[in-house]
């Protein structure tokens, strides 16, 4: 029998599932819509608390770095930390992001989240952000990721998450996710592309799994348990879904 540790960090993106990861945008144009949106919420935060001026800020989950490109135009002056654990996706991401690395205003770190995490210390960043990553962890390493997202924010920090959220009703989701495989056979069988098709498809049964799947108010309620504050949800298309949870001030 397999026993999962709870706080086990898996390493789902190599080969050419990472290599050509460029193929997310034309499997789900929404990715770059919520990516954009992430990038917009560090603007709402800065209209929000104006007298910050040099803010820190934290992603989880650099991939290729078109996020991390959207939040640092948004940064104005501030800095950002970057943290991934695939070296194929950091590759990517040290190239585009190279004007930024060169500049200082970016550091790209290539580990675990949760070792990047536990290694910063409490109350110093103003924003973590995230897109499309929380929701490839294990439930129970996701759990310790959020209360140490919540620990190194600072007092009405912001976590701002972009991802997947599963809907609700078992049903619908059960639709949304059979209308997100038909589309991944319609994108690579007119490219001719079976190899991709096949980890596009173990990947989307891994984040479907029990062990992984988050779904939007299961992930509320273990965020509130945690000591989270007022959390909106907003922009929800399919299981597509933009959150943004404050750190209370006490
Ligand atoms: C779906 S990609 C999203 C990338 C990027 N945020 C974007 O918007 O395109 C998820 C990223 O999270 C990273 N990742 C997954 N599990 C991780 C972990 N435990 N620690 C650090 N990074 C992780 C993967 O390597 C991958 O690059």
């Amino acid at each position: 029998m397999t026993v999962l540790t709870p706080h086990r960090a898996e390493h789902l993106f190599h080969g050419a599932f990472a290599d050509e990861y460029h193929f997310l945008k034309v499997i789900c144009p929404l990715s770059l819509f919520m990516s954009e949106r992430v990038g917009d919420s560090v603007v709402a935060f800065r209209s929000e608390q104006p007298e910050l001026r040099s803010l820190s800020a934290l992603e989880i989950g650099t991939g290729t770095g078109v996020t991390t490109q959207l939040i640092l135009s948004a940064l104005g002056e501030g800095s950002l930390i970057s943290i991934d654990n695939a070296p194929a996706m950091m590759v990517q991401a040290e190239t585009h992001l190279e004007e930024h690395l060169v500049s200082g205003r970016l550091r790209l770190i290539t580990d675990d989240a949760l070792s990047a995490l536990y290694a910063l210390p409490s109350e110093s960043m103003d924003l973590v952000l995230s897109a499309y990553t929380l929701h490839n962890f294990l439930e129970g390493y996701r759990r310790e990721v959020l209360k140490e997202i919540l620990r190194v924010l600072k007092p009405k920090g912001w976590f701002v998450n972009g991802d997947r959220y599963g809907v609700d009703d078992p049903a619908e989701h059960l639709k949304t996710i059979q209308d997100e495989v038909r589309g991944y056979f319609r994108v690579f069988r007119e490219i001719n592309r079976p190899d991709l098709l096949e980890q596009w498809v173990v990947h989307l049964l891994s984040d479907e799994s029990d062990e992984h799947r988050m779904r939007l108010t299961t992930s509320i309620d273990v965020m509130q348990s945690l000591g989270f504050g007022l959390t909106t949800v907003s922009d929800r298309h399919e299981v597509n879904t933009l959150l943004i949870s404050r750190k209370p001030c006490l």
